[in-house]
Parts: structure tokens; C-alpha cells; sequence
């Protein structure tokens, strides 16, 4: 919202009111979102193969008839959001015919089963657990000490909360992996990126999602995911894919290439710095052929759209309050990357809101 038109006082006090209440608000938009896909509403309509009344909606989900009209509301909202959108049916001469509900391509990412599906992402980032430890953020600012939002909030750090538990760490793991599916169309356009490797190691691979479509892409590819024992300990590979368990922090596997995606974001300038410079380690046998590859956000606040650089800041304070980790700007980027040791570095935005940069020793 722009504050700086000439507007009389009072009309400037509404429209501040309006922006605040809008941001005030926000998460009821996130939780409509995430409710909508619990029902499994999108799938509903994908099955469907046409729009949705919303009877037909009601009937299909077997809502008590009570909630048809919540139903409506939910939809109206979700619609405004940009969710769905809406067509008129079964138009009768001179009648007015009914609405029925289509999916946007936002919404078609909520359709299971499909390699696109980022449902496993909405079911992750608005799990309670990532939620409740705002509410100690006002504790978290007033402490002495260097700890994360969640650590002050649940007296335990994010990943140990994970390990204890195997149904959150799988959903940790789906909510990645699913991420991960997008990261296809981004290979697609930067295959050239992993032309003449032979062997690649993916560090903080989870279970392998990434590693598996770049292999299905290079099937001559060394493969190794490297990741925590308990991520990758029951995990079984194929000829050129392994699983290999250990601490990133202590020592990487060598190959041609390291692969770090969506892991530097998890850790401070410090911690980087050691799997940077372990990560240069993994790669020196190959001399200066080898590569550090990072896939993870560089914010660019003065080119960027205003939506995009939205995403990338919330995500800033999703990594910061779970992981003390941070988003980086293209500076800070370049700083990490000579203070590691590397000689030079390519950077170039892929799959909407990450950049991919390759590293040289
Ligand atoms: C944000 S996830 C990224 C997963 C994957 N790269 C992707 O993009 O889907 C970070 C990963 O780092 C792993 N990790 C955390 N600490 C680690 C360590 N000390 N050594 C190896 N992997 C670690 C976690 O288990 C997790 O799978």
C-alpha cells in the first residue's frame, strides 16, 4: 500500500488501518488455505474434471449439511486469494444458472499424486509447531543468551525435536521432497550446470528426492546423499546412487561436485563457513574442474518484485527463529563464498524464488 499520495489525514488513517488489519489478518488466509487442504478439496475437483458447485463440493467432501454455507465462505476467500475461480453452470433461459468452482494454478499444487504437489509444504510450514513458538517471541527478545525462537519457546532445538519424533521428521522430509519435485523444471533449464561430472555429492540430500532427478537426468552420474544417520540410515540406493550417513560438519564424502540445496539457509555465517570449507575439501581431488552448487534464495530487494521479496524476507524469519539461519543477499552471498577459499562464482535465478550459484575453487 502506498502512503505517500497527498490524501486528506483521516483518509491516510484508514488506508493505515486497513494495511494493518490486512497484516494483523494474514494468518487466516494461511490457515483457510491449509484447511481447504486437509479437505482435500483440490483433489476433489481435479477428479471431477470440470468446476464444482458447490453442492456438488458439499456431496463429494460429505459435509453435514451445516457446513455447506462455511464451505461458501471459505471459498469466497479462497477465491478473492486467488485459489479458485468461479464459473456460472446449468444456466436455464431466463434463469440465473449456478457457481461452480475451478482450480488455479495454485491450486492445482495441492493435487496429490502429482509431481507438482506442494501439499506436504502447507501441511509442514503451518504445522503447529512452527506456529506456537511466535507466541514466546517477546521471552526470546528479552533472553540473554543465543538461541532460537523454537528452542526458547519448547526448551529443545528444532532438529532434535524432529529426531525424536518419526512422524514430524517424515513430514519434514515429504515437505522437502515435495519442494524438491519443482526443482525438475529448474534442471530442465540448467542441466549444462552438471555436464562433465562424474560424481556428485548432495549434502543435507534428505532422502534423496533432488539426487534421484538429477540422476534420472544424468544416469551415468556418482551419486551419494549425504545426510544425518537417522535421515538416510534405512535408505537403500541403486548402482549410482547412494545413501552415506555422517555430520557435514566434521567431513563431506569427496566427488567432483557438492550440491547444497536449501541447506546454508539453516545456519549461520560461522556454521557455512565450515561446510563451504569442508564442501571445498569434498571436491579438491577433481582440482579446479570440481564445484560447490548451491541452490538456496539471494534476496534482491531493488530489482525483484515486491511479492517475491515478501516470500523471501518471511522466509528469512522462518529460518532465523527455527535454525538461527538466515536468507543472504547476493553481497552477503559473495562474502561467504571468498571467505571460504573459493576463487570465483556464477549466480542465476531458477525455479521462481531460489538461485542456483556455482562455486570454483
Ligand atoms: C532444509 S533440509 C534440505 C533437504 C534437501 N537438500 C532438499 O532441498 O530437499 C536440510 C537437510 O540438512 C540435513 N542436515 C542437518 N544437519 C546435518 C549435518 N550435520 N550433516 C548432514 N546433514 C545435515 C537435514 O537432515 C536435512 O535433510
Amino acid at each position: 500500500m502506498d502512503f505517500n499520495s497527498n490524501g486528506s489525514e483521516e483518509n491516510e488513517l484508514y488506508r493505515a488501518q486497513i494495511h494493518l488489519y490486512k497484516h494483523v489478518y494474514n494468518f487466516v488466509s494461511s490457515m483457510a488455505l491449509k484447511s481447504v487442504m486437509e479437505l482435500g478439496i483440490a483433489d476433489v475437483i481435479d477428479n471431477h474434471g470440470k468446476p464444482m458447485t458447490l453442492n456438488e463440493l458439499a456431496t463429494s467432501l460429505k459435509l453435514h449439511p451445516s457446513k455447506v454455507n462455511i464451505l461458501h465462505r471459505f471459498l469466497r476467500l479462497l477465491t478473492y486469494n486467488g485459489f479458485f475461480v468461479k464459473t456460472t453452470v446449468n444456466a436455464k433461459e431466463g434463469g440465473e444458472g449456478e457457481i461452480a468452482y475451478s482450480l488455479t494454478p495454485p491450486s492445482k499444487l495441492l493435487v496429490s499424486g502429482k509431481s507438482t504437489c506442494l501439499a506436504p509444504i502447507v501441511k509442514g510450514a503451518l504445522h503447529p509447531s512452527s506456529l506456537d513458538m511466535w507466541s514466546a517471541s517477546k521471552q526470546w527478545f528479552n533472553e540473554d543468551k543465543e538461541q532460537t525462537l523454537f528452542e526458547s519457546a519448547t526448551g529443545e532445538s528444532f532438529w532434535d525435536f524432529l529426531n525424536k519424533q518419526s512422524d514430524t521428521l517424515s513430514m519434514f522430509q515429504d515437505a522437502m521432497a515435495s519442494d524438491s519435485r519443482m526443482f525438475e523444471l529448474a534442471l530442465q533449464e540448467n542441466k549444462h550446470v552438471f555436464e562433465g561430472l562424474e560424481s556428485l555429492v548432495d549434502v543435507g540430500g534428505g532422502t534423496g528426492g533432488v539426487t534421484k532427478l538429477i540422476n534420472k537426468a544424468f544416469p551415468h552420474l556418482k551419486c551419494t546423499v549425504f545426510d544425518q544417520p537417522q535421515v538416510v540410515g534405512n535408505l537403500t540406493g541403486t548402482e549410482n546412487l547412494n545413501f552415506v550417513g555422517g555430520d557435514m560438519f566434521k567431513s563431506i564424502p569427496p566427488a567432483d561436485a557438492v550440491l547444497l540445496k536449501w541447506v546454508l539457509h539453516d545456519w549461520n555465517d560461522e556454521q557455512s563457513l565450515k561446510i563451504l570449507k569442508n564442501s571445498k575439501e569434498a571436491i579438491s581431488g577433481k582440482g579446479k574442474d570440481g564445484k560447490v552448487i548451491i541452490i538456496d534464495i539471494s534476496i534482491d530487494e531493488t530489482s525483484d518484485d515486491r511479492e517475491l521479496t515478501g516470500l523471501q524476507l518471511d522466509y528469512d524469519l522462518v529460518m532465523l527463529t527455527m535454525f538461527l539461519g538466515k536468507e543472504r543477499e547476493k553481497k552477503e552471498w559473495e562474502k561467504l563464498i571468498y571467505d571460504a577459499g573459493f576463487s570465483s562464482y556464477k549466480i542465476r535465478t531458477i525455479s521462481g524464488f531460489k538461485s542456483i550459484i556455482e562455486v570454483f575453487p
